[in-house]
């Protein structure tokens, strides 16, 4: 009995241990929380209220974050805070914050943020006139553009490889958006639990071991007498030993710039191009008057070239709504401030995850006459002469905006006049209208539809 009563008030004391450890970890650990998303500083934007651990994930659609920012803006303003767990976000809106920012401060908002999930990626025949879907042709058009530039390959048009190529690149981008990948950002250690990183980026991996085949390619035929192309200039840049590696012409980065450039060329190019045709369907009084104009300036027989754009304002008018309209980033490239900054009587400390809401400045409705509408005569002055209003940031702007920015309005203007100056893209009859929103995946894309493409 004695013993019983013994154990019973160890056991009731061991609880009482366990208890009052339980109460002070708990107590600990939202003491620690709440330091951690605490803002310390005065002036700083506007936000939701942020929750415990998770801040402000939960007011976020990640599958469609621009939607949800439009939202905040309506009722922040153009500048508001968001938390991603303990990470401090600011998100800027408007063509005016976004340009202060990104060209007025564009030292202080230059840098990127760093992501954990990429160092366990590695990272570190068509009838005439029958209805199709052409987002694979253009894909391989615009992909053959840049691997031609990069790896010096160019696949044939229904080659069984690119198609896995695209594919593999299809998946990385749609496992990139949602909440998961946030979060896993967020919380790292998360990304040490067995096979995480590989179930959740199992494309990711996929997509750049595809990458090493084609270094792998290279390394294997590279001559020194005989560059090929980029890789191959980034090889020989390597083979110049310790300064060479020290300045980032390493393996490491080889594979990093190559997968980079392939993804940031590509997929926004042709999706572009995308929007580009499903406009003309959805507004044939356009596409006609474009055709109009190809007739008149470039004629049936010789193929466009980029010195016909500047007889052409009505055509290139057409190309930027559809890139404006299209809104093809909508939330840009995360960037992170290099210094404690001010912006708009704002406090941003160093190291904030900077979001620049690109389409709230392609659809501001301070600049544009019709935001929500495709009217090409936002870049058409009274003359019919092309104008470009400065909010016109598909690109982005200041020292980070997009490198590829003068490839891509020439892979714009030549495949669309080459296109429409060939055929004209027409709905097929028994297809329904198509949706005009996009998919949001980094980038924002159309939904799959059809088209007949009708000899001229
Ligand atoms: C219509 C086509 C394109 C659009 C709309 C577009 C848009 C953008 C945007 C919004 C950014 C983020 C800039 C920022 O962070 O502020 C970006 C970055 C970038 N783009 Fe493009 N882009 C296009 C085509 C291309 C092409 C063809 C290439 C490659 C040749 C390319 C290469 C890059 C690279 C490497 C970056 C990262 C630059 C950096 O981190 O400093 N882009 N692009």
């Amino acid at each position: 009995m004695a013993l019983l009563l013994w154990l019973g008030s160890q056991l009731s004391s061991c609880w009482s241990n366990i208890s009052v450890l339980g109460v002070f970890l708990t107590v600990f650990t939202l003491l620690l929380d709440f330091m951690k998303r605490r803002k310390k500083w005065s002036h700083y934007p506007p936000g939701p209220v942020s929750l415990p651990f998770i801040g402000t994930m939960l007011y976020v659609d990640f599958r469609n974050p621009h939607l949800s920012f439009n939202q905040l803006h309506k009722k922040f303003g153009n500048i508001f805070n968001l938390q991603n767990c303990w990470s401090n976000l600011v998100v800027l809106n408007g063509y005016k914050t976004v340009k202060e920012a990104l060209v007025h401060r564009s030292e202080d908002f230059a840098d990127r943020p760093y992501f954990p999930v990429y160092e366990h990626l590695g990272y570190g025949n068509k009838s005439e006139g029958c209805p199709f879907d052409l987002s694979f042709l253009v894909n391989n058009a615009v992909c053959n553009v840049i691997c031609t530039t990069i790896y010096g390959e160019r696949f044939d048009y229904g080659d069984a490889t690119f198609k896995k190529l695209l594919h593999l690149f299809e998946n990385s981008l749609n496992e990139e958006a949602g909440f998961l990948p946030q979060l896993l950002n967020e919380v790292p250690i998360l990304l040490h639990i067995p096979g995480v990183p590989q179930k959740v980026f199992r494309g990711q991996k996929a997509f750049m071991d595809f990458i090493d085949v084609l270094i792998d390619k290279h390394m294997e035929t590279w001559n020194p007498a005989h560059i090929r192309d980029f890789t191959d200039a980034f090889l020989k840049e390597m083979e110049k030993g310790k300064v060479a590696e020290e300045n980032g012409f390493s393996y490491y980065n080889l594979r990093l710039v190559t997968a980079d450039l392939f993804a940031a060329g590509s997929e926004t190019t042709s999706t572009t191009l995308r929007w580009a045709f499903l406009y003309m369907l959805l507004h044939p009084e356009i596409q006609s008057k474009v055709q109009a104009e190809i007739d008149k300036v470039i004629g049936r027989e010789r193929s466009p070239t980029m010195k016909d754009q500047a007889s052409m304002p009505y055509t290139n008018a057409v190309i930027h709504e559809v890139q404006r309209y299209g809104d093809v980033v909508p939330v840009g490239l995360p960037h992170m401030t290099y210094r404690d900054t001010k912006l708009q009587g704002f406090f941003i400390p160093k190291g904030t995850t900077i979001i620049t809401n690109l389409s709230s400045v392609l659809k501001d409705e301070a600049v544009w006459e019709k935001p929500n509408k495709f009217y090409p005569e936002h870049f058409l002055d009274a003359n019919g002469q092309f104008v470009k209003p400065e909010a016109f940031l598909p690109f982005s702007a200041g020292r980070r905006a997009c490198l590829g920015e003068q490839l891509a309005k020439m892979e714009l203007f030549i495949f669309f006049t080459t296109l429409l100056q060939k055929f004209t893209f027409v709905l097929p009859e028994d297809q329904p209208r198509p949706r005009e929103d996009g998919r949001f995946a980094l980038t924002s894309s159309p939904h799959p539809y059809l088209v007949r493409a009708v000899p001229r």
